[in-house]
């Protein structure tokens, strides 16, 4: 176990402890749930978690987690905040860092988290096109479990609206923490670079050969909402998407399917995958909750 504290959790690279000493804290928590030495220190503590976008599976899996580590929860959501009124991002951190919680979780469509005067620990639970790591390190836990606690070479075919994806920005990342992960895209032209990532990645225009060639096919649905929003200096969407579905011939008996959901099943897979042999995508959901645990834990400063 580890006492290492998370001052802000902006990116992947920014987790306190080298990837395994990670996941082993997950699968403990995922497996035996919070140890009895941290009860007396966590039973005071207090989460603030602010979502300003909507969510689904990022906000309740932060709220479980948060309970399930005995803290207790606030959320407020940017709809119902004085958001509404005008107030910046950054006063608002502020103004909840004044109010003295010990951690604050945080969806934005702004591209960065601003830091508050206070230092509270913040978690970014996704961050406009740019970041959202913890669904990243969800899904490498994922991956890592489905190859039986080890993260072999990994070929991973990103279909989809990827430059526009906050997902993918983060996948790209991982590679920091894990080097043999190689890259290839079927997604609508014109992908130029890759924001964030210097390293190489194939361009496939037909799905069917990029879903050859990779080991997992992960879909990224359009992201429309970033279109409407003013910040994003990205490109549009030019093509129709349906080009992208993944269909069940598209996989082999050794190509994972992962999706961070939502799932559009007009535009990003035929419904029968959701729950396909091949699927991983409800245990990114089930250990995003863990991953998320354990992030937390981490940014109180759990005893050892
Ligand atoms: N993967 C993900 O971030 O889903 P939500 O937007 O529903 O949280």
């Amino acid at each position: 176990m580890t006492n290492k504290v998370i001052t802000q959790l902006n990116q992947v690279t920014d987790l306190p402890l080298p990837l395994f000493p990670f996941f082993k804290l997950c699968q403990s928590l995922k497996t035996k749930g919070p140890p009895e030495l941290w009860r007396p220190f966590l039973k005071d503590k207090t989460a603030i978690l602010y979502f300003e976008e909507v969510s689904t599976r990022t906000r309740l899996s932060f709220e479980l987690a948060a309970k399930k580590l005995g803290l207790t929860v606030l959320t407020l959501e940017g709809g119902q905040s004085s958001h509404v009124k005008g107030e910046s991002l950054k006063d608002t951190l502020e103004n909840m860092a004044w109010l003295s919680p010990d951690v604050l979780v945080v969806r934005t469509a702004a591209p960065t988290l601003p830091k508050t005067q206070a230092s509270i620990p913040t978690i970014n639970a996704g961050t406009g096109a740019t970041a959202h790591p913890t669904q990243a390190l969800a899904d490498l836990l994922t991956l890592f479990e489905a190859h039986h606690n080890a993260l072999p070479p990994l070929a991973i075919g990103y279909c989809g609206d990827v430059s526009r994806s906050r997902v993918f920005q983060s996948h790209m990342r991982l590679k920091k923490l894990w080097p043999d992960l190689s890259v290839s895209l079927c997604a609508p032209t014109p992908i130029k670079n890759i924001p964030n990532y210097d390293g190489p990645f194939t361009y496939f225009s037909s799905r069917q050969a990029m879903a050859k060639k990779a080991n997992v096919i992960y879909s990224i649905r359009p992201q429309k909402e970033r279109s409407l929003n003013p910040d994003f200096k990205g490109d549009a969407l030019t093509e129709p998407t349906q080009f992208y579905k993944i269909e069940p011939q598209d996989l082999t008996d050794s190509t994972w399917l992962m999706s961070p959901g939502p799932i559009n099943y007009e535009t990003d897979m035929n419904p029968s995958l959701l729950t396909h042999p091949r699927s991983l995508i409800p245990r990114q959901v089930e250990n995003g909750l863990y991953v998320r645990m354990a992030l937390l834990a981490l940014a109180l400063g759990v005893p050892q």
